[in-house]
């Protein structure tokens, strides 16, 4: 056995993936030239996932605050998603990789809306890397959607208020298929969660890096499992 296949691995990593704006920044050039930098970098970080052994991987790609930057930037932001998503389909194949998109599509134009309900149809069976996008996504517009499907079914009798669980709430997130992230990273040194998974978290290891995301590459990922394979993980227990 080689000494990798040794390590602990996470299941599930998330990662938030920011930076695009400094990275251009950096560079003289305009933010959305960052964004198509961070965009391009999407797939390479698929197959290094699932080259590295990781099953589930989400990225945050936009936020429900993120409305509130230039509509320029809104703009550009929407073009490279739908651009992405409608690429997306021919990746997923090659890659045997399910896409899922989380967070609120309701409020996306009819064309993004198409085309994700086109790339989760297509790529429903692959049983490759589970890969979930995280568009118009707030932890907490989640957590009060899930609050809503729940009251639904309290008001239309269907279950009483005391058989609301964790469980319950957990299965009426958007990842209501999909285990809690094990690792989260965050890219380009902001030490926040920016209103990510906020419930899916609660057990999460972290990993902060300052690495920018379109420089954020196989082997910096190798190195966030490298951090996470040296955690001694607790779930409010106590080691004997
Ligand atoms: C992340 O890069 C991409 C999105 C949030 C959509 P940013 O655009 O936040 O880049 P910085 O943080 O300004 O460098
Ligand atoms: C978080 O990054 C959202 C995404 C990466 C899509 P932001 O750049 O929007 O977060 P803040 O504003 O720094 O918290
Ligand atoms: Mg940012």
């Amino acid at each position: 056995m080689k000494k990798e296949e040794k390590k602990k691995l996470p299941t599930h990593v998330a990662i938030i993936m920011d930076g695009n704006g400094r990275w251009a920044k950096k560079r003289l050039l305009p933010r959305a030239m960052g964004h198509s930098a961070g965009a391009k970098n999407v797939e390479p970080m698929c197959k290094a996932a699932w080259d590295l052994g990781i099953k589930y991987l989400t990225v945050y790609a936009f936020s429900t605050e993120n409305w509130t930057r230039s509509d320029d930037e809104v703009s550009t932001l929407m073009k490279l998603l739908k651009d992405y998503l409608v690429g997306c389909i021919e990746k997923s194949r090659k890659n045997n990789m399910r896409v899922r998109v989380i967070g609120d599509v309701s409020r996306l134009s009819k064309d993004l809306q198409d085309a994700i309900t086109r790339l989760e149809d297509y790529s429903k069976d692959f049983d490759g890397l589970q890969f979930q996008v995280a568009l118009n996504y707030g932890g907490r517009d989640d957590i009060v959607r899930a609050v809503k499907k729940i009251s639904e079914k309290v008001k239309s009798g269907e279950i009483s208020e005391d058989q609301i669980t964790e469980s319950m709430v957990s299965g009426s997130l958007d990842t209501y298929e999909i285990p809690d992230p094990d690792l989260l990273i965050r890219t380009s040194g902001e030490l926040r969660i920016s209103n990510f998974m906020l419930w899916q978290l609660a057990y999460t290891e972290m990993y902060f890096t300052d690495v920018y995301w379109p420089d954020f590459d196989k082997k910096e990922l190798e190195k966030a499992l490298e951090y996470y394979a040296n955690r001694d993980r607790r779930f409010g227990g106590r080691k004997s």
